[in-house]
């Protein structure tokens, strides 16, 4: 995949992470961009930047008619990064499960839902690529998360049976794992962590630009900052103590 032959889809692309990387794929010369997000008047201040080279979309990727519509509308793409992501603090036992259901609503089920009217559009261009947002949460489940470890369990899993079936289709499918980023999602989750301090935390600039480089080298799995790096090398070395620190974090 090269980002300068690129027409790219970013679902999310209002803010934090899938903000960074539509700015990044024009850094590197794609020539267009489909920004999406729920509420298209929060992309302004982004399609201000190249009008000429980003076009807004309005999707909410919960909802199966604008899914559908999305992928009339962007038929030209050829590299869909699924970054929408939804996170609810809690705990299982007695949280809200309205909240746990939005929260598999979206970042598996509404992730599944975009994929789905997607890959026969990036298949009819000739075949590209696919890049879900997942988390290094994945690894382990951290009680006070709620439902987003599961959420993103299940997408790693999703991620990795679809690879498989759209690799005959010319299109490969990249899993990321990031660990703490700089956005809202973040500020959201460590206000309500005790033991967070220590661990690095990466820019969304950073991350894009390592998110980039791994789609553009083809690796299967991403792990765009320095504490998902840590993580890699954890579950290398021993995945019981990686599951053990992440469901110890209070
Ligand atoms: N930041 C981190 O530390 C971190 C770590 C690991 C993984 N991730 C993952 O990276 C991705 C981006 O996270 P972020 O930190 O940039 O989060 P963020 O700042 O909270 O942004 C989340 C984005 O997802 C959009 N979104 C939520 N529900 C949606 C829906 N139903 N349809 C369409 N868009 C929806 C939001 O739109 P609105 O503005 O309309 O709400 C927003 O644009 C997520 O999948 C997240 O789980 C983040």
């Amino acid at each position: 995949m090269r980002i300068n032959e690129a027409v790219a889809l970013v679902t999310g692309a209002n803010r934090g992470i899938g903000r960074a990387l539509v700015t990044e794929f024009l850094s590197r010369g794609a020539p267009r961009v489909h920004a999406a997000a729920r509420d298209p008047r929060t992309l302004e201040p982004l399609v201000a930047e190249a009008p000429d080279r980003i076009v807004p979309l309005a999707l909410d990727i919960t909802d199966p008619a604008a899914v559908t519509a999305a992928a009339e509308a962007a038929s030209d793409v050829t590299l869909l990064v699924n970054n929408a992501g939804r996170h609810a603090m809690g705990h299982l036992l007695d949280m809200d499960l309205a909240d746990v259901e939005a929260v598999m609503r979206t970042n598996w089920l509404g992730t599944l839902r975009v994929l789905r009217a997607f890959a026969p559009v990036v298949e009819r261009n000739g075949g590209g690529a696919v890049a879900n947002l997942i988390s290094i949460g994945a690894f382990g489940g951290t009680p006070a998360m709620g439902p987003y470890p599961a959420s993103k369990a299940a997408l790693a899993l999703l991620t990795q049976a679809v690879r498989r079936d759209l690799a005959p289709r010319g299109i490969t499918v990249h899993g990321v794992f990031p660990g703490p980023v700089e956005t809202d999602m973040l500020r959201y989750a460590t206000g309500h962590l005790r033991d967070v301090d220590g661990i690095p935390v990466a820019s969304a600039a950073d991350a894009a630009r390592a998110i980039t480089d791994g789609i553009e080298a083809g690796d299967e799995e991403i792990f765009p900052d320095p504490f998902a790096r840590e993580i890699r090398e954890g579950l290398r070395a021993d995945a019981k103590a990686v599951e053990r620190l992440l469901v110890s974090m209070e």
